[in-house]
C-alpha cells in the first residue's frame, strides 16, 4: 500500500509507494522539489521530516550525520518512507516543472574547445520538441545501466528544442569521457533522460546574480545568461569563471563579448595557476573568493554555482557564513562524478 506524502507549508499531498525515494514520487506526481544529484551527496534535497519514519538510504555520515537526523533532517532523493509523512521543503512552483522523458540522442557535432574539453551537440527526436529551463541538465544512460550527467549549455525554447549543446571535460580513465575523447563517432545514439534539477534561473526574482563557473561549469552558466539576454532580463550579472590555465576557460571571448554588449554584464576571469605560456594579465587566485573579494555582503543577491564540487561547496559555506547571503538564494549544480558518488 502506498504512503501519502504531505508536504509543508503548501500542503500538497501525493501517493509514494514502499520503497521509493520521497522525491522521486514527488516528481512524478507533477511536484517540484530542489534536487541536483539524486545521489544523496549534494543535499540540495535536504528537507525535514515533521511528523513519521523513513529509512534515509545509503547515505555517508559526511552528507547526512546522526545529529542531521536527530533534528529530523533527511535527503528525500535517499529516503523511503515507513510510515505516511509530513515533510517541509523549499518546495518549488509546481508550474516551473518540466516532467523528464527518456529519448534516444544522436551526436551531430563535436568540437574540441580545449584539450580536454569537447562541445558536443546532440540532435533530439524531431516529432517532439523537447523542453527544458536554462541551467538543467541531463543524463546519458549507458549500457552498464549507470549513468552520467552534463548540463545543457543551449537555451531553450518555448516550443521546445530539437538541438542540444554540452561540454564536456575529459577526466582520464573516466568510462564515458574516456569514449568521448576516444571512439565516439558523428551519429552515434546515446539514450538521454531530459531535462532534471532544479538550477534554473528564477525569473520572478529581482535581484542582482552572481555567477560562478569553474571549468564546465561554464555549460549552464552560459544557458542562463543567453536566456536572460534573449528575454531582455536586465538585472545585474557578475560572471566570475575560473580555471588553472588560460585554455580553461575555453570560450572566453564569449563571456567578454556579453559584458562588452550588455551593460548589466561584467565578466571576471580568474586563474588559478596562470603560466608564463598563459600571457595573464588578469585576476589570479580561487575564483570563489574573488567575488568574496568584490561582495563582501551578498545580502542582497542571488548566487548561481556550477562546477567543481571544491568550488560549489566552498562558495556556499563562505557566501552563506561570510557575506551575508540567504541560503535559499543560492543556486547550484556540483558536477559530482562516479568517483565522488562511491
Ligand atoms: C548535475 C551534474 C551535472 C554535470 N554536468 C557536467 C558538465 O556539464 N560537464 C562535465 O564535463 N561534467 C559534468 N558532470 C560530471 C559528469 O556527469 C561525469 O561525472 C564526468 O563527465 C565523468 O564521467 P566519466 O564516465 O568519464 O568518469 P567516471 O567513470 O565517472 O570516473 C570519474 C573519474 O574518477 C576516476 N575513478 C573512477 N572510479 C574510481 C574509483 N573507484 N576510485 C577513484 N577514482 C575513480 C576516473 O579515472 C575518472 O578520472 C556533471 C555531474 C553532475 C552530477
Ligand atoms: S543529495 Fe539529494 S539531490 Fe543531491
Amino acid at each position: 500500500m502506498d504512503y501519502t506524502i504531505t508536504l509543508q507549508p503548501s500542503g500538497h499531498a501525493y501517493a509514494c509507494p514502499p520503497g521509493t525515494p520521497v522525491l522521486k514520487a514527488g516528481l512524478d506526481n507533477g511536484l517540484f522539489m530542489p534536487y541536483s544529484c539524486r545521489s544523496g551527496i549534494c543535499r540540495t534535497c535536504r528537507a525535514t521530516i515533521v511528523e513519521g519514519r523513513v529509512d534515509y538510504g545509503d547515505v555517508h555520515p559526511s552528507c547526512l550525520d546522526e545529529d542531521d537526523k536527530r533534528q529530523g533532517y533527511a535527503l528525500l532523493c535517499k529516503a523511503t518512507p515507513l510510515t505516511d509523512l509530513v515533510v517541509q521543503v523549499n518546495e518549488l512552483d509546481p508550474s516551473d516543472a518540466i516532467r523528464s522523458k527518456y529519448m534516444p540522442a544522436r551526436v551531430l557535432k563535436m568540437e574540441r574547445a580545449a584539450d580536454d574539453v569537447m562541445i558536443v551537440t546532440l540532435g533530439l527526436p524531431m516529432n517532439e520538441p523537447t523542453l527544458f529551463r536554462a541551467g538543467q541538465y541531463l543524463d546519458i544512460l549507458l549500457q552498464d545501466g549507470t549513468r552520467r550527467s552534463y548540463s545543457i549549455a543551449s537555451v531553450p525554447d518555448n516550443e521546445g528544442v530539437r538541438q542540444v549543446e554540452l561540454h564536456m571535460r575529459h577526466l582520464p580513465g573516466g568510462r564515458f569521457t574516456d569514449h568521448v575523447f576516444g571512439a565516439m563517432k558523428l551519429r552515434e545514439i546515446h539514450k538521454l533522460e531530459i531535462p532534471l534539477g532544479s538550477f534554473f534561473l528564477r525569473e520572478q526574482s529581482d535581484k542582482p546574480m552572481i555567477m560562478l563557473a569553474s571549468g564546465t561549469g561554464f555549460a549552464p552558466i552560459k544557458s542562463l545568461i543567453e536566456h536572460a539576454l534573449a528575454r531582455g532580463i536586465r538585472r545585474p550579472i557578475t560572471l566570475y569563471w575560473g580555471g588553472r590555465k588560460r585554455t580553461d576557460l575555453y570560450l572566453h571571448d564569449l563571456a567578454q563579448s556579453w559584458a562588452d554588449r550588455h551593460g548589466h554584464v561584467r565578466f571576471v576571469p580568474v586563474l588559478s595557476e596562470p603560466t608564463p605560456a598563459c600571457a595573464w594579465t588578469g585576476r589570479t587566485g580561487y575564483v570563489h573568493l574573488a567575488a568574496m573579494e568584490d561582495f563582501p555582503d551578498m545580502s542582497g543577491h542571488q548566487v548561481y554555482a556550477c562546477g567543481a564540487p571544491v568550488v560549489v561547496d566552498a562558495a556556499r559555506r563562505d557566501y552563506v557564513a561570510r557575506c551575508g547571503l540567504p541560503e535559499d538564494e543560492f543556486f547550484a549544480d556540483a558536477f559530482l562524478t562516479a568517483a565522488d558518488k562511491r
